[in-house]
């Protein structure tokens, strides 16, 4: 990766205030640089081209995280005025659906580079002058900041899936990352289970600087004892799902899920395929590899993760089951930001989790057992998203902020939720608190599930 450039110095009012911008500043840099890596070896052609109608063209993602910069933190934040008013339409999400837009005129990647860069000279110019600790909610503790940063690395994994989904000679990335071993039950093993007692936890945060509007505020939830799986399902466990005639059994789907399934010919995760009876391939970007057998199972639907639920016997944890056996410390009855504690996740070879898209892989599962949570739950954090039971609503109290096309135009029956981040995910992005959401036939995520039972 390119060498960092040069930062500005601040000279601010305070230290805490110095402290923060810088921190703002390193970030903001350092997700460019990231963003601009993954795209380094993508030829022009596929750039511009649609992979997936579900997907953005990357050439529409790289502009859009630029526009999304210029509109919060140079014209909502500061009021300064567009630069282009075309460019607004083109890259504002909620004005065409990801299908229709490679029919927009974007601009090609050296435009946009220069774009994203005159965008960022005046961020960084403005940012010097910002009062980050006065009352203007945008502003206050960065928050603004943290959302524009935030933004940048969910649409990195959005191009990961992408590229994952892109046909032909594929994307080839270099693995700068190597993954630990890991430490599965063993075959004949029941897959482990733990129990997470009843009683009340601390759901969603109060915090106004890096959480976004779904996860506030902060709210008790009483919870029944629960068994939890102490990790994601592997492919070995899936393998027997698919081979028990899973995909061929009406009763263990739901009505739904099984018209999607037979109207669309689904009988395996999305990517597998036999190259001799029983022997399971899949494909990894540009690779072809044989299935880990003991890797979390990756790119499920959440119909086939309920299903698989109901052929063990069991059932997907509830959001709030989940995020009490990821967060909360029952002995001090406080609640962890992480699972293993409040520390954050270090990039590239951490220790507790499998983050930071740099692996370009799910790791074996057990292969972090100091990411554990205090109930002793593996792997919540990092390698896969995990599909739960609940669909997508406001915690009570809820308020839209800054704008209601981030959460509340999607709330409702219509999204499930999705729990942990996967490795495509960037450290920052993810928390226990943090909410993700998608229909219920969607393959293209880094999502695989755990079970849990009643207690
Ligand atoms: C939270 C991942 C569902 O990709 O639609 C990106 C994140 N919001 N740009 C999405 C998001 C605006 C969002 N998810
Ligand atoms: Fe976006």
């Amino acid at each position: 990766m390119p060498d960092r450039k040069e930062r500005p110095v601040f000279i601010a009012a305070n230290d805490r205030s110095r402290d923060l911008k810088q921190d703002l500043v390193g970030k903001l840099t350092e997700a460019r640089e990231r963003t601009r890596w993954l795209l380094s070896t993508v030829s022009g052609e596929d750039l511009g081209r649609q992979h997936d109608p579900i997907m953005s063209p990357l050439i529409w993602d790289y502009g859009h995280i630029g526009n999304y910069e210029e509109l919060w933190l140079l014209n909502r934040a500061f009021g300064r005025g567009l630069s282009d008013r075309n460019l607004f339409d083109i890259y504002d999400a909620s004005l065409t659906p990801r299908s229709e837009r490679p029919s927009l005129a974007m601009l090609d990647r050296a435009s946009a580079d220069r774009h994203l860069d005159a965008v960022r000279e005046a961020v960084l110019e403005a940012l010097q002058e910002a009062d980050l600790d006065g009352e203007d909610p945008l502003l206050k503790s960065g928050f603004i900041y943290y959302m524009v940063i935030q933004h940048e690395y969910q649409h990195n994994e959005t191009m990961l899936q992408t590229l994952q989904l892109m046909q032909g000679e594929g994307y080839r990335p270099q693995a700068p990352v190597e993954l630990p071993c890991g430490n599965p039950p063993s075959a004949e093993e029941e897959e482990e289970m733990v129990f997470v007692p009843g009683g009340p936890f601390v759901m969603g945060t109060d915090e106004r600087a890096w959480a976004l509007d779904n996860e506030r505020g902060a709210h008790e939830v009483e919870v029944l004892g629960f068994y939890l799986d102490t990790t994601p399902v592997t492919n070995r466990a899936y393998l027997a799902f698919v081979e028990d005639g899973g995909y061929e059994r009406r009763e263990l789907w739901d009505p739904e899920g099984w018209a999607w399934i037979r109207e669309e010919g689904i009988s395996t995760p999305k990517h597998w395929y036999q190259k001799e009876p029983h022997d399971w391939w899949t494909q990894r970007f540009g690779f072809d590899e044989p299935v880990s057998m003991d890797a979390p199972v990756v790119h499920v639907s959440w119909y086939e993760a309920d299903a698989y639920a109901r052929w063990a016997g069991k059932r997907l944890p509830t959001e709030a089951e989940w995020e009490k056996a990821a967060s909360w410390d029952p002995e001090r009855e406080t609640k962890r930001l992480y699972p293993w504690g409040d520390e954050p996740p270090t990039p590239g070879g951490a220790k507790r989790a499998n983050l930071d898209q740099l692996a370009f892989s799910v790791a074996e599962v057990g292969a972090y057992p100091a990411g554990a949570s205090a109930y002793g739950v593996l792997g919540m954090i990092g390698d896969v998203w995990e599909w739960t039971a609940s669909e997508f609503f406001s915690y009570p109290g809820f308020e839209s902020f800054p704008y209601p096309e981030y959460s509340e135009v999607f709330f409702g029956p219509d999204h499930k939720v999705l729990r942990g981040g996967s490795w495509a995910t960037r450290p920052g992005a993810i928390r226990n608190t943090f909410r993700n959401w998608d229909f219920p036939v969607r393959r293209q995520l880094f999502a695989g599930f755990r079970c849990a039972q009643d207690g």
